[in-house]
């Protein structure tokens, strides 16, 4: 199926909206809805895609995951296809980013394919229906199958300043519906947020956040342009605060490895994910690795485009996986085979 993704289900995705890729993303979301609320039709996609091998579930954080590869944030923020990402073989979902405000984010277009790089830009600038949206949502879902995480960010409107009070809103209006939530202070499309991974600022709204989870793991998502030191000075906040693992990376605002017929689209302003992540977010995973001693769970995301990217990530420390890029270019086959990979894979017995 990936061969046909690639030669039949993409170019359509391609040409919608001419050449639009906002359009394709949502038209796909809205299929992958629609799918969800058809009798009959998830337990169809799920014994073509979503048969897990045997071997590859874990428990990670208190949490028991299906498989270790999940959806990353940013694919379905408000949560509207949950029961088709099991069906396509994920084996946990990321919703949100969702901010306190509901938000329209930046103004289109904002969404770029760089296609021979197997890259995307992108300055959504966390466009959600906000955390009060997303929690009646949540709440008409049954059993999902898959541990959900929630990914909460900044409303723009609010100032950093204020940026606490807005961060526990959306969490004390989600707590009961996720089974883990991710501060997301690494997002280059919010004005002044990243300056919250800063050691003051992170103390402050981690020490919040946490005291408002009882009982549910907080993680942290961080970017992949922090120098080592500023890592190792997040991690040792995350470590005082009890702080149940690290997500990395987001996009970075960088722009190397990108194919030569892309580099006219390097001056678009935004977060690069994809193919030219894979190498900045296995080393990034293998620094935090190293720095904790394998003791905080690491959520390996960035640039897996094929099974062997995501072999590089738990090779490099990590104990569960996510992607987003790869989808747009590969299918949901990426899933089907990553997973496959992973249950004949010896080593990952020894890191489960
Ligand atoms: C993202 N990403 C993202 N991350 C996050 O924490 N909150 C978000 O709202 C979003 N939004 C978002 C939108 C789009 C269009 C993209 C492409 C990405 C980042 C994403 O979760 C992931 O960290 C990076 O994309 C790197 O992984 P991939 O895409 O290389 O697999």
């Amino acid at each position: 199926m990936s061969t046909a993704y690639r030669k039949v289900v993409r170019p359509v995705l391609y040409r919608l909206g001419r050449g639009d890729a906002e359009i394709a993303h949502e038209q796909t979301l809205h299929g992958l809805r629609r799918l969800s609320k058809v009798p009959g039709a998830v337990p169809v996609l799920a014994s073509t895609y979503g048969a897990l091998p045997a071997g590859v579930d874990r428990t990670v954080f208190g949490l028991r995951f299906p498989s270790p590869v999940g959806l990353a944030a940013g694919m379905d923020k408000n949560g509207v296809a949950l029961p088709a990402w099991r069906a396509l073989g994920f084996g946990f979902v990321e919703v949100g980013t969702v901010t306190a405000l509901p938000q329209p984010g930046n103004e289109k277009p904002r969404l770029f394919r760089l296609v021979d790089s197997e890259a995307v830009i992108n300055r959504m600038g966390f466009n959600n229906l906000g955390s009060e949206a997303l929690a009646k949502r949540l709440a008409a879902y049954g059993d999902l199958g898959y541990p959900l995480g929630v990914s909460i960010g900044k409303s723009k409107v609010t100032p950093l300043a204020d940026a606490v009070e807005d961060y526990v809103t959306s969490l004390r209006r989600l707590h009961a519906y996720g089974d883990y939530f991710a501060v997301n202070v690494s997002s280059p499309n919010t004005p002044g947020l990243r300056e919250l991974q800063d050691a003051g600022h992170l103390r402050e709204l981690l020490t919040a956040l946490k005291a408002e989870a009882v009982g549910k793991p907080v993680l942290v998502k961080i970017a992949p342009d922090l120098t080592e030191s500023a890592i190792d000075e997040l991690l040792g906040v995350c470590t005082d605060v009890g702080i149940a693992g690290i997500i990395a990376t987001n996009t970075t605002i960088g722009r190397s490895g990108l194919a030569p017929s892309d580099e006219w689209l390097a001056t678009e302003t935004g977060g690069l994910s994809g193919r030219p992540l894979s190498e900045i977010s296995a080393k990034t995973v293998a620094h935090i690795h190293a720095a904790t001693g394998g003791a905080l769970p690491i959520i390996g995301v960035g640039g897996i485009l094929e099974p062997d990217d995501a072999l590089r990530l738990f090779d490099a420390g990590a104990s569960l996986v996510q992607l987003y890029t790869g989808l747009i270019y590969r299918g949901p086959g990426l899933v089907r085979t990553t997973n496959r990979r992973l249950a004949s894979d010896s080593r990952q017995g020894e890191l489960s």
